[in-house]
């Protein structure tokens, strides 16, 4: 058995390939970033194409830097961004027009025109979610109702639709030349069309979206051999063995097997996970019911979601939108020069809002400024938004789950930011935990591929990877606490209503 194995994590605003060893222990790695193309207010895509040719780059340099060739590797496992949709032509390859980025609000007329029928949770029931443009369902439409010539093409059986890890897996195992069209079920869960109980497209939802059967990649379970390596010399004839979405493969990564197991993932946007086991719980609280992951031959465990859009985001819109930083980097430093946000509240609602609101037509909105208010506080005021989103979608959890979490394991880019993991636990009230490898979205995808080709053999052998590497305790006194968290909850309703 080869030893090692590769994770591809393409992510929303990069592309990274790791290596893992059997520890769980990051080897090396590769990254780059790819553009972000915004047309419109609201709008936002990404060229699959520059995406595809980011992933083969990636794996050359992860595979360079650690010394290693194809020989080397035992299986692939990808994780990917979910929701983003691509629709491509299964003859040439090429996609028929830009991916629709899972942050894009351009479907909020369908999403309401739709809603006008059984209201915005008609679909909730069937495949856990609320109609609303986060999901891929109204992107899909909207591409074969306005690209000139998809929907012939797509009744004509020409065209495939996949969320960005079916688009890889395809082009992996061969592309035109019998590339293999499927996605997971964690991906498939994303979608408004997936029977949550069944695990197959719900008939009845593609044709009121009118959306061809044909065009619907197969959907298998998170850890099997989906094909071989045909598409990247690199990699050729090793198995890609393992698909999470990116949220799912952190909770598997998080070693978060069992049920009222959870993490929070500060990426671009930041997202709660709560393992429920083999039940599907339904949220009172503007939570998403969502597979959480399917290993071969298994029942399905599930999860519930709390979704935050903005979070990572705000300190790159900072720095590119506004110039206010000069790096990501600079933002926890300069925030780290005033003791608080002076009284200013950000509420980044710029693709509207999602848990546990759901609200599409919010905008973002920056309150209670004074000449006092300086950039270092709206830094602050950036990076505490992210707590106080989180702590809101832990109350919602709290409020659906039969016991309170009493710690919350936290992974992801913000989490090197001791002075925001300092606030979370502040305004949370609980211990926040951060793992020793903090990269558990490309270590879950690893971790299903190494189990689907018997590198790993059980979950107990991945949960003994699990290691501690520091906990932030909560220092703010309770009434700070729910000061600050009123304030924060007024700017929240600032946001409301803001599209006519
Ligand atoms: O649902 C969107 C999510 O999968 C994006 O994750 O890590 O790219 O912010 P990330």
């Amino acid at each position: 058995m080869p030893e090692f194995v590769m994770s591809i994590d393409q992510g929303t605003t990069s592309s990274r390939a790791m290596v893992f060893d059997h520890a769980g222990r990051p080897v090396a790695s590769g990254q780059k970033e790819h553009r972000q193309f915004l047309p419109r207010p609201g709008w936002v895509e990404h060229d699959p194409v520059e995406i595809w040719e980011n992933v083969r780059e990636v794996v050359a340099v992860a595979l360079s830097r650690a010394g290693l060739t194809r020989h080397d590797i035992a299986a692939v496992g990808l994780t990917n961004q979910r929701e983003t949709t691509v629709v491509w032509d299964r003859r040439t390859g090429s996609p028929v027009c830009n991916a629709i980025v899972w942050q894009d609000v351009r479907t909020q007329q369908l999403c309401d025109e739709l809603a006008a029928d059984g209201g915005p949770d008609r679909f909730r029931a069937v495949t856990g979610l609320p109609l609303t443009p986060y999901f891929s369902g109204t992107k899909l439409k909207w591409i074969l109702d306005n690209i000139p010539g998809a929907r012939a093409a797509a009744e004509d059986g020409n065209l495939l639709f996949g969320t960005v890890d079916s688009w890889l897996l395809w082009n992996l195992t061969g592309g035109p030349d019998g590339g293999v069209h499927a996605t997971d079920v964690t991906n498939a869960s994303r979608t408004l069309f997936m029977d949550l109980r069944t695990l197959q497209w719900d008939e009845a939802i593609l044709a009121e979206f009118g959306i061809p059967a044909a065009m619907m990649p197969a959907i298998r379970s998170s850890a099997e051999v989906y094909g071989t390596v045909h598409g990247s010399q690199l990699l050729r004839m090793v198995p890609v063995a393992g698909i999470l979405g990116d949220q799912q493969a952190a909770t598997f990564g998080q070693a978060a097997f069992g049920p009222g197991d959870a993490k929070n993932t500060y990426g671009t946007g930041c997202f709660v996970v709560v393992n429920t086991g083999p039940d599907i719980v339904s949220s009172g609280n503007g939570l998403l019911s969502t597979v959480a992951y399917r290993l071969d031959g298994q029942p399905p465990q599930y999860a519930l979601e709390g979704s935050i859009a903005v979070a990572g985001s705000l300190i790159q819109w900072l720095r590119d939108n506004l110039g206010i930083i000069g790096s990501a980097a600079e933002a926890e430093t300069l925030a780290g020069t005033v003791p608080d946000s002076g009284g200013a509240y950000f509420v980044p609602a710029f693709s509207g809002l999602f848990a546990p609101y759901w609200r599409a037509e919010a905008r973002g909105a920056l309150v209670g400024l004074t000449r006092f208010v300086t950039k270092a506080h709206i830094a602050r005021a950036a990076l505490e938004a992210t707590a106080f989103q989180t702590r809101e979608v832990l109350d919602a959890v709290n409020a659906d789950a039969s016991a309170p979490l009493r710690e919350l394991r936290v992974d992801g880019g913000m989490v090197g930011n001791d002075a925001l993991m300092q606030f979370q636990a502040d305004i949370l009230g609980v211990p926040v935990v951060r793992p020793r490898v903090a990269e558990t979205t490309a270590l879950g995808a690893a971790y299903a591929a190494g189990l689907a080709v018997g590198y790993w053999s059980t979950l107990a052998e991945l949960a003994a990877n699990w290691a501690e590497d520091r906990r932030w305790m909560p220092q703010m006194e309770e009434t700070e606490r729910d000061r600050r968290m009123r304030l924060w909850k007024k700017a929240v309703t600032r946001t409301f209503d803001w599209v006519d």
